[in-house]
């Protein structure tokens, strides 16, 4: 349980530069694991989430040396990953699920995974329905829907398959089973979703190609091994770049963060909100786009957050809530129903924890509608749902008013962003 005081000076002012970014290190460590040689991971998220993919592959038998977060894999190419000793824990962590479901599909052993109380309630036949298309054996609660599951893999033959959902998880796990199969796989995604695996794919020597909204690799390629940076995670960078943003008279720079346009969605919609904001690309990790973002507080109005532009900020949308709460007029996101799906049911949960502290807001089947410019938001005491980004929103939150905020189960922010408490003060001048 943290309590965050009251502080004297409410603008926040600094420099920083955020953890690794999630999504990408989950990836770096499975294509390591998957490709011939050792590669070098450097700037590692060390959040729990990917230390669960880390202990994983570590189960299977793959040689993984960690110092703080340099990471070194080595792999022995697709056919290398033993049978796992033990059933395989998850954790929390649905990228590792969804992702690692892809690659058991082609592994011809027998695994068993399991995760905990929240990812056991996350639906994965939206994974499992295409894997078992391609031939994998799958087994589990609500027929392979839920875990634990069970996966018996190998011998995949490819398919075309159209998402039926915006999910770059989906993706990635039919992209990463099509590597075992005899053929070419295609996924065809109908809005853009973050495209880190591709990325990475090539950075491994995969061809794999895009023509239109369709992703095309054959199987069998061998990966090699190569040394990875990580760039800083723009997800955790956005609980900082929005709280400056609403805040008058702050200032603060992140450095070194990812700007792939599929996750810079949070960064188009302060601009439009009327953020004074600027980025600066100064390098290229890989494929992968990196350089610094500035904010200035100041005066932002309220819109609509739907469509295309909603893959591109999915885990941002807590955080964008609040912001709205403190813009001028209304704002309406919609096309979001996957927020149910989350860590937690993200729509109802930050309706209940806004409502609490006097936001107008109302969750509608697929997003929410928040009145702005509300006032001071009230205190309290406050939980996480378990959610590192409810978590986050919250501390975000004790900004905007001058009443004391006590969150409970904060833990859960190490999920995605260990040292979020030590910038939070950094920033604010607050010791919580
Ligand atoms: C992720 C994709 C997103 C995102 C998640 C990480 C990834 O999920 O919410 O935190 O690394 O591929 P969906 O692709 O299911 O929307």
């Amino acid at each position: 349980m943290l309590t965050f005081s009251q502080k004297e000076e409410s603008s926040i002012k600094g420099t920083i530069s955020v953890p690794g970014d999630k999504s990408i290190s989950h990836r770096a460590i499975m294509l390591a694991a998957l490709a011939n040689g050792e590669s070098k991971i450097k700037n590692f998220l060390t959040g729990e989430d990917c230390l669960s993919t880390l202990q994983a592959f570590e189960d299977m038998g793959v040689s993984i040396k960690r110092d703080g977060q340099s990471v070194s894999v080595t792999g022995e190419g697709l056919n290398g990953l033993k049978e796992a000793k033990v059933p395989l824990d998850l954790g929390n962590s649905g990228t590792t699920t969804r992702l690692l479901l892809g690659i058991l599909a082609g592994t011809p052993n027998h695994y068993c995974i399991y995760g905990d109380q929240s990812l056991t309630k996350r639906p994965m036949d939206r994974v499992t329905l295409p894997l078992r298309e391609m031939g994998a054996k799958i087994d589990g609660r609500e027929d392979g829907n839920l875990l634990p599951i069970s996966v018996r893999g190998g011998s995949l033959k490819p398919i075309s398959y159209t998402l039926p959902i915006n999910s770059a998880q989906v993706k990635s796990s039919v992209l990463l089973a099509g590597l075992f199969a005899e053929g070419v796989t295609k996924v065809i995604e109908p809005v853009p979703t973050r495209d880190h695996t591709e990325r990475m794919l090539k950075a491994f020597q995969v061809d794999v190609t895009r023509a239109g909204n369709e992703i095309s690799l054959k199987g069998n390629q061998t990966l090699i091994a190569t040394d990875i940076e990580v760039p800083g995670d723009i997800s955790s960078a956005a609980f900082f770049l929005c709280a400056a943003a609403m805040k008058k008279g702050s200032h603060i720079t992140v450095k070194d963060v990812g700007l792939n346009p599929t996750r810079t969605g949070v960064v188009d919609v302060l601009k439009r909100m009327g953020a004074n904001l600027s980025v600066s690309t100064n390098r290229y990790i890989g494929d992968e786009p990196i350089g610094d973002i500035t904010v200035d507080g100041g005066n932002l109005k309220g819109m609509t957050i739907s469509g295309d532009d909603i893959p591109r900020l999915i885990d941002e949308l807590p955080i964008i809530a609040l912001v709205a709460s403190q813009a001028k007029g209304k704002t309406v996101i919609q096309d979001a129903r996957e927020l149910r799906l989350k860590e937690t049911d993200r729509i109802q949960a930050v309706v209940d924890t806004l409502s609490k502290m006097g936001v107008s807001i109302s969750g509608t089947e697929d997003g929410m509608i928040i009145e702005g410019r509300q006032g001071p938001l009230n205190g309290g005491t406050f939980n996480s749902y378990h959610d590192h980004r409810i978590g986050m929103m919250v501390a975000i939150a004790s900004l905007l008013t001058d009443e004391s905020v006590t969150l409970t189960d904060e833990e859960c922010i190490s999920i995605s962003y260990p040292s979020f408490f030590e910038d939070f003060g950094s920033l604010t001048g607050s010791h919580v």
